[in-house]
């Protein structure tokens, strides 16, 4: 069987200031359609290129990624992005940010009365289930930041997207809100069945949303190696105290920390510190 995302020898090169960046190099992957895979790795390592690249918003240099069998040559309806910052319309309430995307799709003269009828029911369980009930005609100033990333997460499902891609989508969050939404999107993936292309900073949440975690590896940015995660779909809070958890995120982050290239830095700390002693060689 296909994959639902085949990358292929997929490199990005960068050009800045004279300076030529790998953001990847000779990226090959395959995800399966309902499979939730996590991209994790140090700061700089490709990880957003790599997102930014299957929802089409990035031109590769060289390689391919497809999507059911099709090239990705722009973004699409059937791929869907939630970023860390929420990007909602501040003039528009909860309930129509949800909408909004809809509304832009379909020309406004072809519009029918079945539309509107589909996209108002979509829209209420949309908002059921994220739980934005409350809030539905509030306006996004007005709203925690966990809130906001719900309205987005419901503004990114309201197309029935077929893949959903998320870059760091509860970074902004503080940790007890980040376990809340861990479970709503875990809940939404298991109603949905999209497929999930996750990044993020914390190996802890990697683990727990992650059917596969796609450890990444910068200069040049490439994947360095792939974990299956050892728990039973149905993820649960108490699972992170396991075993089987707590060894891989231990194996994880020390990779991180060997790939990462801190190993230089420290070597350069060291020197300045070196230096900076007085009497230090000149
Ligand atoms: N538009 C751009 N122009 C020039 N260089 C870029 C651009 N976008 C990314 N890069 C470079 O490409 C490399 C990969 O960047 P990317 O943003 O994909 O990393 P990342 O893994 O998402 O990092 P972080 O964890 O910090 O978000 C970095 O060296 C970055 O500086
Ligand atoms: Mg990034």
């Amino acid at each position: 069987m296909t994959a639902k995302i085949e990358i292929r020898r997929a490199n990005k090169l960068f050009d800045t200031g004279g300076r030529r960046i790998a953001a990847l190099e000779n990226v090959d992957l395959d995800i399966r359609a309902n499979q939730f895979v996590t991209l994790v790795g140090a700061s700089g390592c490709g990880k957003s290129t790599l997102l930014r690249s299957i929802g089409g918003l990035e031109d590769l240099s060289s390689g391919e990624i497809r999507v059911d069998g099709r090239p990705v040559s722009g973004p699409g309806a059937e791929r869907a992005m939630v970023f860390q910052h929420y990007s909602l319309y501040p003039w528009l309430t909860v309930r129509e940010n949800i909408r909004f995307c809809r509304a832009l799709k379909i020309k406004r003269e072809e519009i029918t009365s079945a539309d509107v009828e589909i996209a108002s029911g979509r829209t209420d369980a949309l908002i059921g289930l994220m739980g934005l009930a409350p809030v539905e005609n509030a306006y996004p100033n007005q709203l925690s930041g966990g809130m906001q990333q719900r309205v987005a997460i419901a503004r990114a499902l309201m197309n029935r997207p077929d893949i959903l891609l998320m870059d760091e989508p509860f970074g902004a969050l503080d940790a007890q809100t980040r376990e809340v939404m861990h479970d709503l999107i875990l809940h939404v993936f298991a109603l949905e069945k999209p497929t999930i292309v996750f990044v993020t900073h914390d190996v802890e949440e990697a683990i727990y949303l992650g059917d596969r975690v796609v450890l990444m590896a910068p200069r040049p940015g490439r994947i360095d190696s792939i974990y299956e995660v050892p728990l039973p779909p149905e993820r649960e809070q108490d699972m992170k105290l396991s075993p089987e958890f707590t060894e891989l995120k231990r194996e994880i982050l020390s990779r991180i920390r060997a790939t990462s290239g801190m190993q230089t830095d420290r070597g350069m700390l060291d020197k300045l510190t070196a230096t900076a002693q007085p009497g230090a060689a000149a």
